[in-house]
């Protein structure tokens, strides 16, 4: 089958390659021309554990091409993916629809013979609804059936997420799509995933359903590690003693600094939006916005404690400030307003985060970053930060105090190589 892939960021050059993997014809489109350029080299512009080789093996077997021509890409294809970005608008916190319907007025003026157009970003219910208004005004003699298929990949683990999904949601009630949606998927079925056919305004739900649901699970967790710092007791055990239930399960049930990322924050936003439109407010998923919100300073302020309370003139050394291991992606990063907030308490201080941070200075690792320092805060669980060498450490730092926001460390290892360890939600600590 022939593909088009409008948009070729995390989300659309990840799911280009792995169609391409599968044995489709995909041409990514993006209009950033020098991403096009370099990705047309083999060159991928974003850091994807696998997906390097993955875009290089199948542009070399011509399954997989980079273009800026999205006319071209539209009119060959049997299926046109939009994977643009939906940020939040400035202002009001709704999901930015301005890139989306751009590609759907594009796509539309291309369109030859009959052609699935999907949404793969993930937008408000509704959009799709709007998305085929603007084709049909476009192309009222189009024969095009548009279908939602949010994408549900990690950052970190996305080529493994794309060929071993959970899930495939797909809405349409158009039969013509769904044979079509089935046949590109087919070669996943050997790994079997549920297809799971709904209608579109639901598929567009599931979505951020799923995502506020995670993101609830996390916060929930923080605000039990805060209560075990006060009584005591041991987030992690708790986390495993309610985890253990099959009702509940283990995962997103690490305590932390609060969620960041490229999706969390803005798909909560906008779905808060969306039920304040509609009169339905989601009170859950207000409070777990504005509680995650407030987490990030407060662990300024944890940090701050561990100092004595005065941060003036002190030195930090901050490991990790992407918002999870294995990924570049520095959107709404914890670490952001971290590090802001011990720069307004007066503290001193890779490359995607030179724009976003200044008065910072960056190291190539983690004990030229200590080397000096008054605290080391470990702010996202790279694997590189799981093993340090705890004596050569305790001997770079003026002050040998660490603040393990991830309790990757064990307090009573800490303990015994002479540091004052400070983690989330667990006692002596
Ligand atoms: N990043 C993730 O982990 C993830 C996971 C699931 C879903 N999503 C959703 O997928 C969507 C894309 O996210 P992303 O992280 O890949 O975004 P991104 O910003 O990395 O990539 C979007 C790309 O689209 C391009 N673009 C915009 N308008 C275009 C147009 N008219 N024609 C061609 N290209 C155009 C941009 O230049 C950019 O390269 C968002 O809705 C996001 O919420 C993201």
């Amino acid at each position: 089958m022939h593909v088009a892939m409008i948009g070729s960021g995390y989300v659309g050059l990840v799911s280009g390659a792995c169609f391409a993997d599968f044995g489709h014809y995909v041409t990514c489109v993006d209009k950033d021309a020098d991403k096009i350029a370099s990705l047309a080299r083999g060159e991928v512009p974003i850091f994807e554990p696998g997906l390097p080789e993955l875009v290089k093996t199948n542009l070399r077997q011509g399954r997989l091409v980079f273009s800026t021509e999205l006319p071209a890409a539209v009119r060959k294809a049997d299926a046109v993916f939009i994977a643009v970005g939906t940020p939040s608008r400035r202002g009001d916190g709704h999901a930015d629809l301005s890139f989306v319907y751009a590609a759907a007025r594009e796509v539309a003026a291309a369109l030859d013979g009959f052609t699935l157009v999907i949404t793969k970003s993930t937008v408000p219910v509704g959009t799709c609804d709007e998305v085929e208004r603007i084709i049909r005004e476009v192309r009222p003699d189009a024969d095009v059936a548009v279908v939602a298929n949010p994408e549900f990949l990690r950052e970190g683990a996305a080529i493994r997420d794309f060929k071993h999904p959970d899930r495939i949601v797909v809405g349409t009630d158009e039969p013509r799509a769904r044979e079509r949606m089935a046949e590109l998927y087919r070669p996943l079925y050997l790994n079997a995933p549920p297809l799971l056919y709904t209608d579109r305004r639901t598929a567009e739900l599931i979505k951020y359903a799923a995502n506020a649901f995670l993101a609830m699970k996390i916060t929930f967790i923080n605000e039990i590690a805060d209560l075990c710092e006060v009584v005591g007791a041991d987030v992690q055990e708790i986390a495993r003693g309610i985890g253990l239930d099959n009702r509940i399960g283990t995962k997103f049930l690490h305590a932390g600094p609060g969620f960041g990322g490229s999706c969390f924050p803005k798909d909560n936003l906008a779905l808060i939006k969306t039920g304040q439109d509609h009169a339905a407010p989601l009170r859950l998923v207000e409070t777990v916005a504005a509680v995650n919100d407030q987490r990030k300073r407060a662990m300024a302020r944890k940090v701050a404690a561990a100092l004595g309370g005065q941060m003036r003139e002190k030195c930090v050394a901050v490991l990790g400030l992407t918002f999870k291991p294995n990924t570049d992606d520095m959107r709404e990063a914890p670490s952001i307003a971290l590090i802001t907030a011990l720069q307004d308490m007066g503290a001193r201080g890779m490359e995607q985060a030179r724009a976003l941070l200044a008065a910072v200075a960056y190291c190539e690792d983690a004990y030229a970053c200590a080397d000096g320092a008054d605290a080391l805060v470990i702010v996202t669980e790279w694997e590189q930060f799981r093993a340090l060498d705890l004596a050569r450490l305790k001997q770079i730092m003026a002050r040998p105090v660490v603040i393990d926001l991830r309790n990757i460390y064990r307090p009573d290892e800490m303990a015994r190589h002479g540091f004052t360890y400070v983690g989330v939600g667990r006692p002596g600590t």
